[in-house]
């Protein structure tokens, strides 16, 4: 890429017009108080659409004026990015040719090549009629569709010199050609159409037909009626007493489920065999009448809440107010927003997790969240903050944020 250097010849002064002024203004709203100089890059853009292409210096100061900020930090972004330009350019195209490894591999150098002879030998300079230039940059994020040309906001993508010329032609004739890959192929699918998953029963409904037949044919599970909605939907762990027929469920478990109808084939599960109303009958005789003992209850509470693993959730917070729970070290406001909705609001709630809550809260938050409740001390954390500490009251201790 070249040295990237202001044009000599600078007009004397830049101000936006009226409408661009007023979208200008929209922009920096955006930003809460102090943070104006996020809006450096859609103003430079803007400026540079004003002036036909290219950012003169002027330009920079008066945006930077604008945001508060020092001149050299918008000299520094636009000199930055690629996306702005120092000079002049074409009237009708600016074309920048990505020349990084995957574009280069796939045939960039013709399309400089085509550039040079077609527009100027050297890059930043303005074809013979000014009304197309050309400059070689680094990756535009096509890797998949290389080689490919960026013009204007739209990028060009498998690239021929033969199909840079025909793109080049309709931009000097005043035409904008259709942006994307020019192969004829949709975005990066394979050339020449699908070379995986080509089995057309995949696509007519009689694949998932044939399962959800077998599956109606084979399911023992039925809808929960709604006087069901508080029996268990997951079985605890057996006691050493437990149906060797059903060695995965305990029979205070297999009569809750058959008593609450969310369980047709309970001796038969897993073997596809419905079982009779006389077999269920008998099943909850037996059951029934062979009540736990105190060990085996609590043994079944014990598996029960390991199945479930639930910590406390509360379905709003206490008094109507939350605790600030981005004052956790780790937890930013998206995150604070997720644990409300999941039914943490307080700190004391964190504070009390076992190791079987915390499991239970990092499968929940998906596979990305193992290990970062231990790893930023969530726990420890949050019975400082639940007894009243706060971020940067120790003495020495540097303030949150
Ligand atoms: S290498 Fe050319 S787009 Fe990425």
């Amino acid at each position: 890429m070249a040295v990237r250097r202001l044009y000599p010849d600078q007009p004397p002064h830049f101000a936006f017009n009226d409408e661009n002024l007023a979208w200008a203004k929209a922009q920096i709203a955006k930003f809460p108080e102090g943070k104006q100089a996020a809006a450096i890059i859609p103003l430079l853009w803007r400026a540079q659409e004003q002036v036909g292409g290219w950012l003169p210096e002027p330009a920079i100061r008066y945006v930077t004026d604008m945001l508060g900020m020092a001149h050299i930090r918008g000299l520094e972004v636009a000199t930055f990015y690629t996306m702005f330009q120092l000079s002049p350019v074409g009237t009708h195209a600016h074309i920048q040719v990505c020349g990084t490894t995957p574009c280069m591999l796939r045939g960039a150098g013709a399309l400089i090549e085509t550039c040079k002879t077609r527009i100027h030998p050297e890059q930043h300079h303005l074809s013979a009629d000014g009304k197309t230039s050309w400059e070689e940059v680094e990756c535009l994020g096509s890797c998949a569709n290389a080689p490919m040309v960026q013009i204007w906001k739209d990028t060009y993508e498998d690239l021929s010199p033969a199909g840079l010329e025909a793109i080049l032609d309709m931009f000097e004739a005043g035409e904008t050609p259709v942006p994307g890959p020019q192969n004829g192929r949709t975005a990066s699918c394979p050339e020449g159409g699908p070379t995986t998953l080509t089995d057309a029963a995949l696509y007519d409904g009689s694949t998932i037909g044939a399962w959800k037949k077998r599956f109606d044919e084979t399911s023992d599970v039925a809808p929960a009626p709604a006087a069901a909605a508080s029996a268990p939907t997951v079985a605890p762990s057996p006691p050493a007493s437990a149906s060797p027929k059903n060695p995965a469920v305990h029979p205070a478990a297999l009569t809750a489920l058959a008593n609450a109808g969310l369980v047709k084939d309970l001796n038969a599960r897993g073997t596809g065999k419905p079982m009779s109303a006389d077999e269920l009958a008998r099943l909850k005789t037996t059951t029934q009448a062979a009540p736990l003992t105190a060990a085996q209850s609590a043994q079944v509470t014990q598996d029960a809440k390991g199945a479930a693993g639930k910590p406390e959730m509360l379905s709003q917070p206490r008094d109507g107010k939350g605790d600030d729970l981005g004052l956790i070290w780790g937890v930013a406001d998206k995150l604070a927003e997720k644990l409300n909705a999941l039914g943490i609001w307080h700190f004391d709630q964190i504070a009390k997790w076992t190791q079987e809550d915390v499991a239970w809260f990092e499968e929940a938050m998906g596979g990305a969240f193992k290990g970062r409740v231990t790893r930023d001390k969530w726990i420890e954390q949050c019975q400082k903050l639940a007894s009243g500490w706060r971020p940067g009251s120790d003495a020495g201790e540097r303030p949150k944020g």
